[in-house]
């Protein structure tokens, strides 16, 4: 079997490959003066299975459309079964139309990736788990749960709230919350656009009490900040933990992760992190995608790991 990376996370790449005792695959990712993707596969991949890693992290569409190319030159040179392996699925959160003249850009990247002949998906924490309905090939969606209840559950107190930061999230903070054996409050967010969500209301009591949000993704920091607000407005205890599953750091997020009341930050390293700061703490995924690479060469069942 041949894995290999696309440019969008190569010390992921390099990590899975590491776990698997075996180097990554010899391909060359360069672009053309005008932008266009150029893709050069250089290694014999006809009767192989194929893993590309590739999370579709900003710049999305370069690292969307690498990893079709990718796939396209494998496909042509015969590969016999193509995994692409998006620890980080863009789009994800495209899976409805809020109104008319929109896109379901979740749907359109399935369509994408089922053209250029990838015949399995592997990735993590997906915004909607119907998302799979939008695949007519597998998609694995593995999960990160146990990896951040492990890192997380040192550093919340007995009394601690599972804060939910919008509908969505309620049965994520639910699963903590049995972990944790404690209570849930969950926030009305509107969004109104990429960059500006409203907080209406929070339902549950978190007076005198440590919080602790889930979220799948933080892209701007824009929701995690007005939910701390609103914590500490309702008069929480001004040490917040947070979980987040994939974070990107678009816009001021690297600030609002420095906020004073935030006393810890677990995340994982389904996208590239940077961040340097002694409150906050990465877990890799390496690992259970290895184990998923490995039990599906093996032809076993990925159960254990969604
Ligand atoms: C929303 O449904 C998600 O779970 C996140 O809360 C949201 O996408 C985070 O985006 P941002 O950081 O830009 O507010």
């Amino acid at each position: 079997m041949l894995l290999f990376s696309g440019s969008s996370h190569p010390d992921l790449a390099h990590a899975i490959a590491n776990s698997l005792a075996m180097s990554l695959g010899r391909c060359t990712l360069q672009r053309f003066p005008d932008g266009e993707v150029s893709v050069v596969i250089e290694e014999e991949v006809r009767d192989q299975e194929v893993f590309l890693v590739q999370s579709t992290c900003p710049p999305v569409d370069n690292h969307l459309m690498e990893l079709l190319a990718m796939a396209d030159a494998c496909r042509r040179a015969a590969a016999a079964r193509i995994t692409a392996v998006i620890p980080y699925f863009g789009y994800g959160r495209s899976d409805h139309r809020n109104s008319e003249g929109r896109p379901i850009m979740a749907s359109v990247v399935a369509k994408l990736l089922e053209s250029v002949g990838i015949d399995r998906v592997l990735t993590f924490d997906p915004h909607v788990p119907q998302m799979e309905g939008f695949f007519q090939i597998p998609l694995e969606s593995l999960t990160t749960t146990p990896l951040l209840l492990k890192g997380i559950s040192d550093h919340v107190s007995k009394d601690v709230v599972v804060v939910s930061p919008d509908a969505g999230r309620l049965g994520l903070a639910l699963h903590y919350a049995d972990h944790l054996k404690t209570e849930v409050a969950v926030l009305h967010k509107q969004r109104h656009s990429g960059n500006k969500t409203q907080i209406h209301r929070l339902v549950g009591d978190v007076k005198g009490r440590s919080c602790l949000i889930v979220d799948d993704l933080i892209s701007t920091g824009g929701t995690l900040k007005d939910v701390i607000e609103a914590l500490l407005a309702a008069e929480a205890v001004p040490e917040i933990a947070i979980v987040s599953t994939h974070t990107l750091l678009c816009a001021a997020a690297a600030d609002v992760l420095q906020h004073s009341a935030i006393k810890y930050f677990i995340t994982t390293d389904t996208v590239p992190q940077s961040l340097d700061l002694p409150h906050v703490k990465v877990v890799s995924v390496a690992s259970r995608i290895s184990t998923a690479i490995e039990r599906t060469l093996a032809g076993q069942s990925l159960e254990s790991l969604y």
